[in-house]
């Protein structure tokens, strides 16, 4: 049986660009239904009669921009994967757009990288089969702060004498604001060549203005009302996201010398758990579940989460960040870093740092007692030659 084509729709009100885009991508037919359509209005009546996986789109057209299009576009298909294609010179734009768009190109943009796009956020997609995940990482725009970090934020937006250092320094002790303000800042649009993966980095990218017109205009940042949780700790979350963030860092540069894995071993560890926040605020009623289950058969928080949601906070962290566009180091801590012997490689990563700093602050020491459960993973870390690093490490 032929493999089912992605169907994907290039939206673009000059027919220039969208035959470009065509000739561009003649190679991908044999993978992908591919549908032009001239304008948001062409699009949306096409989207109407015939569903799409994903929707390219470009910003500025008349009637209707880019950002109304894919707002429509999240509202009545909200699992579609929607992209925006588009100058860089229209940054103003973006902030509108930041809220209803997953992924950001930039025009005129290398055919490898809309193919490699399209084609692993497609994947991401498929992967999830229960509806209702897919729909809650599809829709979800920003991840709720601890309260207190929010008003702190607020506070130094509000005032015209803050620092980007300052401003980046609170960020960087947040799990939900890093992870947002690393969407933006991945994004093509600010055309880095290498990834970002620090919150320090991302506002010094971005600058102090676009900084305040992200947080007062487009809002990228929230918070919830935790009362309504009764076991959900978010202190204990955030508590222990920050911990393993400096542990892994620690730990990284113990072992190497190079800047990008021990800055993507803080971003990791500050963002392990980023799931849990996820289907906490989604699913609140069976988070508590989750957590009594937990407590009650003294097993792992993805144990119980499988269970009662059948899915893991690890599965629903790597998939929300991969569809942002975060880097793939970051992705395989988050997704591995309660099984890391099962990546399929054998080098020290941010994933083995995250690995090592979640259980040293969850346990409190690193045992080198190989029959010992619950402790480190002992076969992956002798296939990394680095079990006599334990000692070590935990004496961080
Ligand atoms: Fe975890
Ligand atoms: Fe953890």
């Amino acid at each position: 049986m032929a493999p089912i084509k992605r169907k994907i729709i290039f939206v673009d009100d000059e027919p220039n660009v969208l035959q470009g885009l065509r000739r561009m991508l003649r190679s991908m037919r044999a993978k992908w239904d591919m549908t032009f359509a001239e304008g948001p209005q062409a699009a949306l009546e096409i989207l109407k009669s015939m569903p799409h996986d994903v929707i390219v789109s470009d910003m500025r057209m008349p009637g209707m921009d880019g950002a109304q299009l894919l707002r429509e576009v999240k509202t009545h298909y909200p699992t579609m994967v929607r992209i925006i294609l588009s100058g860089q010179s229209e940054q103003e734009k973006i902030l509108r757009a930041i809220g209803p768009t997953h992924r950001y190109l930039s025009k005129p943009c290398d055919p490898d990288v809309i193919k490699l796009t399209i084609e692993s956020s497609c994947n991401l997609r498929e992967s999830i089969q229960d509806p209702i995940l897919l729909k809650v990482i599809s829709d979800t725009e920003t991840l709720p702060s601890l309260p207190g970090i929010y008003q702190e934020i607020m506070s130094a937006m509000e005032d015209e004498t803050s620092s980007l250092k300052s401003i980046g320094t609170i960020l960087s002790r947040d799990m939900a604001m890093t992870a947002k303000v690393l969407h933006v800042a991945n994004s093509a649009f600010y055309g880095q060549h290498h990834h970002v993966s620090s919150a320090e980095q991302a506002v010094a990218l971005l600058g102090v203005d676009t900084m305040r017109a992200l947080v007062l205009q487009a809002h990228i940042f929230s918070t919830f009302d935790w009362e309504k949780l009764q076991k959900f700790s978010i202190e204990k979350i955030w508590n222990h996201s920050i911990t393993s963030a400096s542990f892994a860092r620690m730990i990284a540069a113990e072992e190497t010398t190079d800047q990008w894995v021990i800055e993507d071993s803080f971003a990791s560890g500050l963002l392990h758990d980023i799931g849990k926040l996820v289907l906490a605020t989604n699913f609140p009623s069976q988070y508590e579940e989750v957590l009594t289950l937990a407590q009650t058969e003294n097993i792992e928080d993805w144990e119980a989460e499988k269970t009662i949601l059948n899915t893991t906070h690890m599965a629903i962290g790597a998939h929300l960040l991969d569809l942002w566009g975060l880097p793939d180091s970051i992705l395989e801590a988050l997704a591995f870093h309660h099984h890391p012997g099962t990546v399929g490689h054998h080098s020290f990563t941010p994933l083995t740092a995250v690995h090592i700093a979640d259980t040293l602050d969850k346990k409190g020491e690193l045992s080198t007692d190989k029959s010992k459960e619950g402790t480190v993973d002992f076969p992956y870390l002798e296939s990394l030659g680095l079990t006599e690093r334990i000692h070590q490490w935990s004496a961080v």
